[in-house]
Formats: C-alpha cells, structure tokens, sequence
C-alpha cells in the first residue's frame, strides 16, 4: 500500500480498534457462531450475508463480494481514503501517529478531514458558552425555555447560539489560530461576494449541531429567534457532510432503536427534541431535505426495521409521505404513516398533550397501505371518476409490496373500500408486477441473483481447487512449509491466486486466519476482497485432510499436464500447427 506507515503501527491501530465494534455502530450485528452477521450495507438484501470476524478482524459479504479489514470497512462505507481511515482510528484509539512517517500528500489529506472534525468541535463549545453563560444568549435561551424545552436537553444535544455580528466566528478562528482557507470548508464562514475576506454563515441563530453515529460534529443548523427569513440555515455539503446519510439526533436514538426495532422519523430539530423531551427517544430527524433511499437503508440495516413517519398534516406533509413510502417499501421498511391533528406537527402536539397521547396516536397509526387509500380517498372522492382515479393512484404501491399475502390483504380492503370487483383491481395491479419483473429480468438475465455482481467475491474465482488450497493456507499456516516442498504454487493457474499464495509463502500469517498484513500489501481491490473471501471461513483444517487437498490438486494437475502432453504430441503428428501453438502456449502457463 502506498503509505509510509510502518507495518507495526498499522498493526497497534488494527488491535486496539476492534472491527465489530467499529462497523457495529453503523450496521447492526448478531453474533452467529464465531462470527458476526447483519444486513450488507454495500448491497440491497433481505436476509443477512455481511460478515465479520473478530478473531480475524476482516469483514466479508459472501452477497456482493465486498470484504476487507477495519481500513477497508470504513474506506468504503465512509467513503474516505486509507491515510484518513488509518487517522481516524488512530486517533480515536488514542494512537500517536508521528506525523514524519507520512508524505506530505497524505499529511494532508488526513489532516483535512481531522482539523475539520475538530474545527467544528472548537465551535460547537463556543456557540454553547454563548448560549449559556454569555449575555448575547439571554434572548435565545429564554426562547428555548419559552418553548418549553428544559436544561437537560438543551445539554444533551449541545445546543448553541451564534451571536448578531458578521464576524464573531472571524475572530474566534483568528484568536484559535485556524486559518479562514481552512474554516471555510466547514461551511461556517463564507467568502464574501468582493472576493476579500469572509463572514459568518449563522448570526443571531439557535445553533444545532450536528453530530454523527461516532458523536464527531459533522455540521449545524441554526433558527432564528422571530419570523425573520429564512426560518433555518444549515451547513452546506462538505468533505464531512453528507446530507443524504445524515439524520438529526440519530447518536441519541440509537440504542432505543435498536432496542426497540422501531423508528420515529419527524421533519425539524425541535420536533426531534421535542420527541426526546417526552422520552419517545428512538426518534431522528430529516436536515430540511426529503428522505432519501440512503436514510431508509442506513436506518435498517444499522438500527430498526420499523418506521413511524411523522408528518405534519398539511397538504406539504402529505406530500412528503407519499414520496417517502415507495423508499421504505423498496428496503422492505415496515411503515406506518402518523398524521396529526391538523395545524399541529409534534413539537405543538407534545407540549400540547403530552408523550402518552402521542403514543397513541402512534398505535393508531395507519399503515402505509391505508393511508394511501385514505388520502387518495379524500383527494378524489368516491364518485364513479374518483374511483377509477383512485384505483389508478393505488395499482404501483400495491405492485410494490412484495409479500404476496399482504398484497392479496390489501388489494382485498381496497376492492371492499371501492365497492369494485377484487378481480379489477387485481387486474391492474398485476399488469404492473409483470412489467417489473420483465425489466428486472432484462438486467439480470441469468436471473441467479437479484443483488448486484460481485466484483471479486468467491463466486468468480475460476479455479475452485486453487481457492481451497490458498484458503487453507490462510487459515492453517502450520500447513506452508509443505506447500513450499511440494512446490504446489507452481502449479496454479490462476494468476490472481497464485500472486496471493506467494505473497503468503514470503509473509507467512503470524496466527491462523491473521490476514492483516498481507491485506496490507494489496492494493487491488478485488484482490484484497478475494483475500477476505478466503479467510473468513470457519473450516476446521486438520493435518489428513489438508495433507488429502494437497495429494488431490497434484494428482489433477499432473493429470492435467499428462493431458497436455498427449495433445502435444497428436497435434505434432497430424501437422497441426495452430493447434499445437495453442496447447504449448497453455503448457507454458503450466509451467
Ligand atoms: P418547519 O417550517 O416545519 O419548522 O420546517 P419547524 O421544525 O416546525 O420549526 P419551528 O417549530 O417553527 O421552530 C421543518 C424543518 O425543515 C427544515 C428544518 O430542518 C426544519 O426543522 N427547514 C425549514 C429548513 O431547512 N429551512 C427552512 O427555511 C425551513
Ligand atoms: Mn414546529
């Protein structure tokens, strides 16, 4: 790997930072066994083939192919490079990094992100010791107190006050030393429009500010305290926010999710407080942007498998939910549609009446089905007109839900609301799922497999026999000196394998299965996944049967050469030069 990080050190940070709990954060595990499975967050799946392996700290998903060490995991899912990833865990693991050891390129490129996350970190503290201990906050504090939210949530979400002025941030950044260059990439002060010095983004706002599943300070939001416009700013997109991965208060409603498999998902920052203020904990927020497929996904595969959408019920709202249930219904997301008392949304409704009577409007909520029907019931009556319209609006969402008995349920209760005939609307519905499955068809035409190919998983790998025998290698090294004897990686035909087994033969594993310093020297990524492919199996390798997998690959490729040189020879005989080219040119790859 083209790093300057010594070995050694990339080892301390890969044992103190242990890969289950890294990736458990952001996708929910079980433990199966040795191992650890959950739902692949790399490809769309319903029933568990991500796996990690603390024993031998690699990830593998034997769907899609995917795999790796702790780097790698965070690499792909944070979408950040090696030199950042290496960064992170060591400073979260409290790993001293000589800043010598790296280029300067990658001095950079880490430091980046890091002096970002830590920039933002510096501010939140500022914008809170305004809020609460600088006379400038009074008003904003008294208005979040008027608002009815008490201390200890003012405290648990950290929030700030950014006072009235062009340049309090300015200032600070100047007495902190942090360069404008540098703070601008946060968002949090703009170039001004003369091209000549910045000014603050948030003036004379509540500050929010957001932080993400490992509690860094990816971005804010900030409210006025009137009616001035806009009512909200937020961070723009940066190196470290990512809008369409990022849910408010998703840190604080972990657990409960998990815990309870269920999810409450509400439009603003104070109706997310507001949630937690009335103890409905396992609840998140959208960022002033709609949902995204990025959420539903992240949400199921790391945190509950049930949603309860809260939306207010204007016609916006309403809007909002439509657009959002085909998403939950594409991830198979259980959903339920909240709709609250009109003119309310649930930060009025809970200061209102209270948590107890939000939760039973929860238990009352309608499933996405129903509300649909409902709506589309109310929006076009039940004329002869409205009916047809009806039908029409209800044929895709009921195409998409792919529990067949569920779909039979609900295409039933719509016949029965419409007073039509079920086999109507049957009719339509299943005109709908045979376009689908044609199309889905026409991209997957070996129609195996409805994830997507896998770039180097095991699946690809042509040669079965070499596989197994670098398999072995990995997870029995006791087993290389006879390798080496038996000379049997000069036998393997695999080009990719054979690179792999050389590359264990002069880097033997210090432990069974330890395939961490040889992902380090890999810098292919298919290869690399290949390698964890390989290693995660949890196969018992006892001497006979190793001693049987090695008799059985020689005698095949001796066979095979034996082969050969029979064809070889008849190719001679019969003057058949082109054929003959070709078969010494396949003894050649033989060796
Ligand atoms: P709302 O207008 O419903 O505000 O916007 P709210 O959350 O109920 O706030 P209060 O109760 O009036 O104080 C819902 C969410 O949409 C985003 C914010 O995330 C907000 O919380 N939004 C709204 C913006 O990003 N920008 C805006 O100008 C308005
Ligand atoms: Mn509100």
């Amino acid at each position: 790997m083209a790093i300057n990080i010594p070995e050694d050190k990339l080892a301390e940070i890969r044992n103190a930072a242990d890969i289950v709990e890294i990736i458990s954060e952001r996708v929910a595990l079980k433990k199966a066994g040795k191992d650890h499975v959950g739902l692949c967050p790399f490809h769309s799946e319903k029933t568990p083939s991500f796996t990690v392996s603390s024993t031998k700290q690699i990830f593998h998903c034997f769907g899609c192919g995917a795999g790796g060490d702790v780097f790698n995991f965070l690499i792909k899912y944070d979408g950040i490079s090696f030199p950042e990833a290496v960064q992170t865990l060591a400073h979260r693991y409290g790993i001293h990094l000589p800043s010598r050891q790296m280029t300067p390129s990658e001095k950079q490129e880490i430091s980046e992100r890091e002096k970002l996350f830590d920039i933002n970190k510096k501010v939140m503290a500022y914008y809170k010791e305004q809020l609460l201990r600088r006379p400038a906050g009074q008003n904003a504090l008294a208005y979040l107190e008027n608002r009815g939210f008490t201390r200890d949530i003012i405290n648990r979400f950290a929030l700030g006050y950014a006072p009235e002025g062009w340049d309090n941030l300015i200032r600070f950044f100047r007495k902190e030393q942090i360069p404008e260059r540098l703070a601008e990439k946060t968002g949090l002060i703009v170039p001004r429009s003369s091209k000549t010095g910045y000014y603050d983004r948030f003036r004379n706002r509540i500050i929010f500010p957001i932080v993400d599943v490992t509690k860094q300070v990816i971005a804010f939001g900030g409210r006025v305290l009137d009616d001035a416009k806009p009512k909200y700013l937020n961070s723009p997109e940066t190196p470290i926010y990512n809008k369409s991965r990022s849910l408010y208060g998703l840190q604080a409603a972990k657990d409960k999710c998990r815990e309870s498999g269920m999810v409450y998902i509400v439009e603003g920052y104070f109706d997310l407080l507001a949630m937690h203020q009335h103890g409905i904990t396992n609840s998140v927020a959208t960022l002033g942007t709609s949902l995204t497929s990025g959420h539903v996904r992240m949400l199921r595969r790391g945190y509950a498998k049930k949603a309860r959408l809260v939306f207010d019920s204007d016609a916006a709202g309403i809007k909002a939910a439509h657009r959002s249930i085909g998403l939950f219904m594409n991830e198979s997301v259980d959903v339920e549609i909240i709709v609250l008392p009109s003119v309310e949304d649930p930060d009025s409704f809970l200061f209102a009446n209270g948590g107890e009577a939000f939760l039973e409007q929860a238990e009352n909520a309608a499933g996405a089905i129903e509300f649909l029907i409902d709506s589309a019931v109310n929006t076009h009556g039940l004329s002869m007109q409205g009916k047809i319209r009806i039908a029409d609006e209800l044929k895709q969402p009921l195409a998409d839900i792919r529990d067949s008995v569920a779909r039979s349920i609900y295409i039933r209760y719509l016949s029965e609301r419409l007073g039509v005939d079920e086999s109507a609307i049957l009719e339509r519905v299943r005109t709908i799922r045979q376009q689908k499955s044609k199309t889905a068809s026409a991209s997957h035409p070996s129609g195996a497999r409805s994830g997507p190919s896998p770039a180097g998983g095991a699946d690809t790998v042509k040669n079965r026999l070499e596989s197994r025998m670098v398999a072995m290698m990995i997870q029995s090294p006791k087993i290389l000196p006879a390798i080496e004897d038996k000379r049997i990686i000069d036998y393997f035909e695999d080009k990719g394998l054979k690179e792999i087994a050389e590359l264990i033969l002069s880097h033997p594993p210090k432990a069974s299965g330890d395939v961490s310093q040889l992902l380090n020297r890999i810098t292919d990524d298919s290869q690399r996944q290949l390698i964890a492919s390989l290693a995660i199996g949890d196969e018992c390798w006892e001497e006979k049967s190793c001693e049987k997998l090695m008799e059985q690959f020689l005698i095949s490729r001796r066979r095979r050469q034996h082969l050969l040189l029979d064809q070889i020879r008849a190719a001679e005989q019969n003057n058949d030069t082109e054929r003959l080219f070709e078969l010494l040119k396949e003894k050649q790859k033989q060796g």
